[in-house]
């Protein structure tokens, strides 16, 4: 385990019962933003609509095996199986994360269904030609080393196999040292080191071999998450400070509820943009 993935499950075992609370963690298990469109306007609808939008757009199905990377405690892997009835191994980091997760697979009876790994989704131990899909949502943006979670998803997947990440982007090229500290602040907090552009990305997928690539902009549909982030952020961070300075919360509580103001700024500034990205791994 690398010090940043240390901290990055130190960060999530941190806000997990924040997220209880201002997210509704208990009504969706989704630790990632809603999409909001004309019919989905009220945010538990909105997270869930997440997982609808993403397996609609790599047309998932039954037949599908899913490998959810960063699965956080599941939510996806139980909507796509409720929902699409489609096999998910959900794989994480994070070991308490996955004890929740697999408390939820109980209780929704889906034991059949979900399969729990512990393992780094840059270098699992899945053999080759493993999965129809690979999914991920906000989690390829904690990834040290893009590239190689790229063409390990690549590996894995079998011909005819999708991808899809849904996460945070750069529209462009940082420019000027104010805009780098800005998204370095909002990435700290949140165990996100870098954060690509789209051309970047992109050229990763395509490096990787996949065939396809897609991008869609979908900024416009998770401002209302931004905003409930921001507004909880600008509330919270006062008291934390106190919190923190008396030692009763931990700095790197204070640090994403930074990266939570300085999520909104980002987008705001047109620098930050949204986007659910697919592609194919060829039949050659
Ligand atoms: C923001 S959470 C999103 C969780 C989940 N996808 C969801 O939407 O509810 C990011 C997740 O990625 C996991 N993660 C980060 N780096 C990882 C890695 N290298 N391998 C596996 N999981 C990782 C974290 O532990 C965390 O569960």
């Amino acid at each position: 385990m690398t010090p940043h993935q240390l901290r990055v499950i130190q960060y999530n075992n941190d806000i997990h019962s924040a997220y209880k609370w201002l997210w509704a963690l208990d009504r969706h298990h989704g630790i990632h933003c809603g999409f909001f469109d004309e019919t989905t306007h009220r945010h538990v609808d909105a997270v869930l609509n997440m997982n609808r939008v993403m397996a609609a757009t790599v047309r998932i199905t039954c037949d599908d095996a899913v490998l959810d990377a960063g699965c956080g405690i599941a939510g996806s892997g139980i909507w796509i199986a409720r929902e699409v009835g489609a096999r998910v191994t959900g794989m994480n980091i994070n070991h308490a994360q996955l004890q929740k997760a697999q408390r939820l697979i109980v209780r929704y009876g889906l034991g059949s269904k979900i399969d729990l790994c512990l393992g780094d989704y840059s270098r699992s131990a899945f053999k080759s030609c493993s999965f129809d899909v690979v999914w991920f949502l906000e989690s390829l943006c904690c990834s040290e080393d893009k590239a190689l979670t790229i063409q390990e998803s690549y590996r894995i997947l079998q011909p005819g196999g999708r991808i899809v990440i849904a996460d945070a982007f750069l529209q462009r090229e940082i420019q000027t040292a104010e805009e780098r500290k800005l998204v370095a602040d909002w990435g700290r907090g949140w165990g996100v080191p870098d954060v690509l552009s789209e051309a970047a990305f992109t050229r990763l997928l395509v490096d990787a071999g996949f065939a396809g690539v897609q991008f869609r902009h979908h900024t416009n549909n998770v401002i209302p998450s931004s905003r409930r982030i921001f507004i909880t952020s600008l509330f919270l961070k006062p008291v934390a400070r106190i919190f923190c300075g008396l030692g009763l919360r931990s700095s790197l509580q204070l640090d994403s509820i930074v990266s939570g103001l300085n999520q909104y700024y980002v987008r705001e500034l047109n620098i930050g943009i949204y986007g659910i990205v697919s592609a194919t791994k060829p039949v050659l």
